[in-house]
This record gives C-alpha cells, sequence and structure tokens, in this order.
C-alpha cells in the first residue's frame, strides 16, 4: 500500500510486505518508545485524538506514540463533553476538526464511522475501533507481538476466546492472520457470541482452517496462542449478558494443564474476569508486553504516513 497520507480505516489495506516494512520500523524504536532515545521528527505537528467510546490504552498509547516522536495531541474524550451532545453530526465535526491537525485517530460507536470520517478529511485518519467492526492498529501490534513472542507466524494454531461477534479486535487480528500461511484459527464462543459467519468464510476462502466450538478445554489443547476477550458488556441488553458473562475463565491451572508448554497468552485488555490474576507472573503470559507494543507500532504507522521513515537515524 502506498502509506503517504492514506487513512487506515481496515486491515484489509495491508499486505505482508507493508507489515513487515512496519514492523522493521516499530524495532527500530522501542528505545524512543521507552524515552530512552529523543526523536523529533513529528515536532510541529498535531494529532486530534477521538475518543467518542471508551478507552485507556488505545488513546493514551496513540498519544504516547505521538508524543515520544515530538508532536502534539489534540483530544476529545466521550460524546457528553463534544458537540456531538448538541447535536452535531460526526460529519461535521470531522469537518471542523480536520483543519486543527495534521492526522486524526477516531473511535467511534457506530460501524463503518471511521470510513466516513475518512471521507469527510482531507488529513489521515486512523481507526481506532468502529463500534463492532474493526481495530486494525489493534491487530498490528497483535500480530507484532505473536512474532515478537515466538518468532514466526507462519503455521501457528491460534484459539480466539469470548465475544467473536462483537470483538472487533478479533474480527481484524483474524482477517490479518490470512496474510500468513498454514495458520489455523480455532474461534471458542457462546452460541449467542460466534465468530459472524461471513468473516469465517471469508476467512476459509483465504485457505485460513477454520474450526469452531463452545468447549474452552478442548480448544485451547493445540493452541500456540490463546487469545482471550471480553464479552463486549456495552453492546448486549442487561439480561442478555447475565447470561454469557464468565462463561470462560482462564486460570492458571488450566493454562498449565490444558494448554501446550510454551503456549503464548495475549488479550488485548481490558480483562474483566476471563483470565485470572494468577496468570499474571506465568512468563508466557504476553497481554502486558502486547499493550507496551502497542507505542512502537503505532510510531510506526504514523512515521510512514508522514513519510518521514528514511528520515529515521
Ligand atoms: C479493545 C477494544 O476497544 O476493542 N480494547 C483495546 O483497544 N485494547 C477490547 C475491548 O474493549 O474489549
Amino acid at each position: 500500500m502506498e502509506f503517504d497520507r492514506s487513512s487506515i480505516i481496515s486491515v484489509n489495506q495491508f499486505d505482508r510486505t507493508d507489515i513487515e516494512r512496519l514492523f522493521a520500523l516499530a524495532h527500530r524504536l522501542r528505545e524512543v518508545a521507552r524515552g530512552h532515545v529523543l526523536c523529533k521528527l513529528l515536532e510541529g505537528k498535531i494529532l486530534g485524538n477521538l475518543f467518542f467510546e471508551a478507552s485507556t490504552r488505545s488513546r493514551m498509547s496513540f498519544a504516547t506514540a505521538f508524543m515520544r516522536l515530538g508532536g502534539q495531541v489534540n483530544s476529545t474524550t466521550g460524546v457528553q463533553f463534544s458537540s456531538m451532545a448538541k447535536g452535531e453530526t460526526l460529519a461535521d465535526t470531522i469537518g471542523v476538526i480536520q483543519s486543527f491537525c495534521d492526522c486524526i485517530v477516531i473511535r467511534h460507536a457506530d460501524l463503518g464511522s471511521a470510513e466516513l470520517a475518512a471521507r469527510r478529511s482531507r488529513v489521515p485518519v486512523i481507526n481506532a475501533g468502529d463500534g463492532p467492526g474493526e481495530h486494525p492498529t489493534q491487530a498490528l501490534l497483535d500480530l507484532f507481538t505473536i512474532f515478537e513472542e515466538r518468532q514466526t507466524i507462519d503455521g501457528s494454531t491460534v484459539a480466539m476466546v469470548g465475544d467473536l461477534k462483537y470483538g472487533r479486535t478479533v474480527h481484524s487480528l483474524a482477517k490479518m492472520l490470512t496474510l500468513y500461511q498454514g495458520v489455523t484459527i480455532v474461534c471458542i464462543a457462546p452460541e449467542e457470541v460466534q465468530m459472524p459467519e461471513p468473516l469465517v468464510a471469508e476467512l476459509r476462502a483465504k485457505n485460513c482452517t477454520v474450526i469452531q466450538t463452545r468447549h474452552l478445554d478442548d480448544g485451547i489443547r493445540h493452541a500456540d496462542v490463546v487469545y482471550v476477550t471480553r464479552i463486549q458488556e456495552e453492546r448486549f441488553e442487561p439480561a442478555q449478558f447475565a447470561q454469557i458473562r464468565d462463561v470462560y475463565v482462564l486460570d492458571r491451572a488450566k493454562v498449565t494443564t490444558k494448554c501446550k508448554p510454551g503456549v503464548t497468552i495475549m488479550h488485548p485488555l481490558p480483562r474483566t474476569t476471563e483470565i485470572a490474576t494468577d496468570v499474571d507472573d506465568l512468563p508466557n503470559a504476553a497481554y502486558f508486553r502486547q499493550a507496551e507494543n502497542g507505542v512502537m507500532v503505532r510510531m510506526a504507522l504514523f512515521l510512514l504516513l508522514f513519510g518521514l521513515e528514511k528520515k529515521l537515524v
């Protein structure tokens, strides 16, 4: 893809070469991401960080990435304190904000909202979650983490656990995994929140093996990576949510007795009850490293979008 000034709406925009280019750059940015090396390549640039749905990690990770590269961040959080609370449309909000900044990151509850924003904006727009749709930069950092932890993605068996219907991170990650050879995705979900059928068909058409099960122990048995997700409470009626909360809990006993030795445990976070805290200090619990990786992956993306890759010394 042509990174230069393009909006990032879906993982379908990336091929394997793009991902490898981005990961190579992300590797070089680790010390900048940690604040050990100073970099001012985005000096003078402003990021419009627009989070109309709840977020801690993604919002701060994008902001940290931009600021570690010397840029400045102008944010808005929640609908309540924005002009949308007064009835302004998203298109009008973007029509204004695009003149205030050099890049927009947007999270919004509506499917397709990031695409709409990109059409209205003259600056690049990055989708940080459009309702149950996609979250492409999360998929990039997830894939980067699998590579960092395991040194390979080809041939991997990845078990995805939890809310596979509304979980946008699994939608984006599953699509991105089809770029690799011999990948098996094991979908472990309660009946109500299975992976959407059109997506399963798309994954299979792209030569990915997809296995669907409701049984956690069966599903995780052969996995190299277990990617656990939260049931997306905000997309359910309370009574419906009560029926499916806490269906799967991965605890230390399960990891050590049911999973392959050396399995990598991931989670986009925030977690609720689906991974017990006694898993956290296992060496293969990668979810906090995964969140840290987000900063360097997003830094690499910003440099590519602004055509500054070659300026990095
Ligand atoms: C996820 C999201 O917002 O989709 N969080 C994140 O960005 N790391 C997962 C979730 O909210 O469950």
